[in-house]
């Protein structure tokens, strides 16, 4: 099917993992430059020191700050209607405290939004995806301190009216939610304190990142009552491994906690009265200042924007053995085949989520992430043939495209890491996303070439065609 008039096609990257260009022209470090590499097997370490002879991929990582223009022309040429971005933080404020920005750091992006207009793509950008100013880390041991609103908001304001009239679609937060698992503390929090790593630590940051989001809504609506400001949340898409009632029970408190609590707070406005049992028996108590209740009231998103990459099973049984997966892992699936990376392929659970979030909100939503990780080979020829990839996008495409005929709103559709980048989770190149190949290894090896993948040239019909030619001929 035809998606409606102005679907917003597109692809979605994030700063920290394909900018590079990390200590340029006044950049401070940010907490991802404090990631080393890692792989699928061996963890990325956070270093609260630089080590010398460690590799940290994100800081050259596919060097889009000095390949902009290039890699622009090219989504240009697939068509893009938007791109997803986010803004380094600390480019614009090195160390997150200070009260004056960085003029070469927003430069910058003034040449990639003006870039983006040439090539008629609309910019989406984040403004914070998984990275802030390390000087917060430091500080205020990140978002465990309410200290770090009044930065954050700050740096909205800068931004907001810097570009203003450069980029409508804002969303505040990459994946929130990844506070309500442990996972997320430093990646999403900028917290260390692996010993202090606790549910009330991180929900109380979760808190801050609340009210800073509600605040940043508020502001920028008022700069500019055009800009379209939304939630972004991973959605951990659990299913129950049995009919028996405690999976059930349990597979809908996974997606009370870990998806509703959050998107509850920024669509609605305010807490659900679920999380008050799940604060009271994990003993979580959420300080709150005066003032806070109507600050969540008065700074509701405009749409909700979230990303999906698979499902995961959830079991009462503890004797039921684990499989990994994207933030959540869970029992197997026996009806899912995985990805290289063992995350469950699932394009239904895509139009089942699309359908539960609509029923829950009403409000448009949008697809910012999906898309396959995978070890792609290059042939001789330096052709990369990625059926697999595009077998994954087309039956994630159909399954939205079904939703849309169930009644879901939906604006747009960013496939995640439309230029080969960082994996978040292992700090690796060789899990690749793209439909531009980039030549640079896990070692950080490579000679940053850009190459077009077979799945460019599907992307690109599937855009002219708005979603009706999907086929891989
Ligand atoms: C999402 C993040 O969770 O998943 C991205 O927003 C991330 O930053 C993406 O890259 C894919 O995960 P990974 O670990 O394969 O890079």
């Amino acid at each position: 099917m035809k998606m409606k008039q102005g679907f917003l096609w597109g692809g979605a990257t994030a700063a920290n993992q394909f900018e590079g260009g990390w200590n340029k022209d006044g950049k401070g470090a940010s907490t991802s430059d404090m990631m080393t590499g890692g792989t699928h097997t061996v963890p990325r370490r956070i270093t609260p020191v630089l080590e010398e002879k460690t590799y940290y991929p994100s800081h050259e990582a596919i060097d889009f700050y000095g390949h902009y223009k290039e890699d622009i022309k090219m989504f240009g040429e697939m068509g893009f209607k938007t791109f997803r971005m986010s803004i380094a933080w600390s480019r614009i404020f090195p160390k997150g405290y200070e009260l004056e920005p960085n003029e070469e750091g927003l430069k910058f992006y003034d040449g990639v939004f003006d870039e983006l207009r040439k090539n008629n793509i609309e910019p989406l950008v984040t403004i914070s995806h998984y990275e802030m100013p390390f000087g917060l880390t430091e500080k205020y041991n990140g978002w465990a301190s309410r200290e770090v609103i009044e930065c954050y908001v700050r740096y909205c304001d800068v931004i907001f009216k810097r570009y203003k009239d450069k980029v409508k679609y804002w969303l505040t937060f990459n994946e929130i939610n990844c506070l309500t698992i442990p996972f997320g503390a430093f990646m999403a929090g900028g917290i260390i304190a692996d010993e202090k790593n606790t549910d009330q630590l991180r929900f109380q940051a979760l808190h801050h990142q609340f009210i800073a989001s509600a605040k940043a809504v508020k502001l920028g609506h008022k700069i500019n009552p055009d800009l379209k400001i939304g939630c972004m949340i991973a959605y951990m898409c659990s299913y129950p491994n049995t009919c028996n009632p405690d999976d059930i029970l349990l597979a809908q408190n996974k997606d009370q906690i870990n998806n509703m609590l959050c998107g509850d707070v920024q669509v609605r406005g305010y807490y659900p009265k679920f999380a008050a049992r799940y604060f009271e028996e994990n003993k979580i108590k959420i300080v709150m200042e005066e003032g806070d209740v109507e600050i969540l009231q008065e700074g509701c998103v405009d749409f909700y924007s979230f990303s999906y990459y698979m499902s995961s099973v959830v079991s009462s049984d503890p004797s039921v053995e684990e499989v990994e997966g994207n933030l959540l892992g869970g029992a197997k699936n026996p009806y899912l085949k995985v990805s290289d990376w063992g995350w469950a392929i699932d394009p239904k659970g895509l139009r089942w989520t699309l359908n539960n979030i609509y029923d829950r909100y009403q409000i448009p939503l949008m697809v910012v992430e999906n898309g396959l990780g995978a070890a792609d080979i290059v042939n001789e020829d330096g052709t990369v043939n990625d059926d697999y990839r595009i077998d994954y996008l087309r039956d994630h495409i159909v399954q939205m495209e079904e939703a849309v005929k169930d009644g879901v709103e939906l604006m747009g559709y960013t496939m995640w890491g439309c230029i080969d980048l960082v994996s978040a989770s292992t700090g690796e190149m060789k899990k690749r996303y793209g439909f531009i190949y980039v030549d640079k290894d896990n070692d950080g090896k490579g000679t940053l070439a850009r190459s077009r993948k077979k799945s460019f040239y599907w992307y690109k019909k599937v855009i002219a065609s708005n979603g009706e030619k999907l086929s891989n001929s």
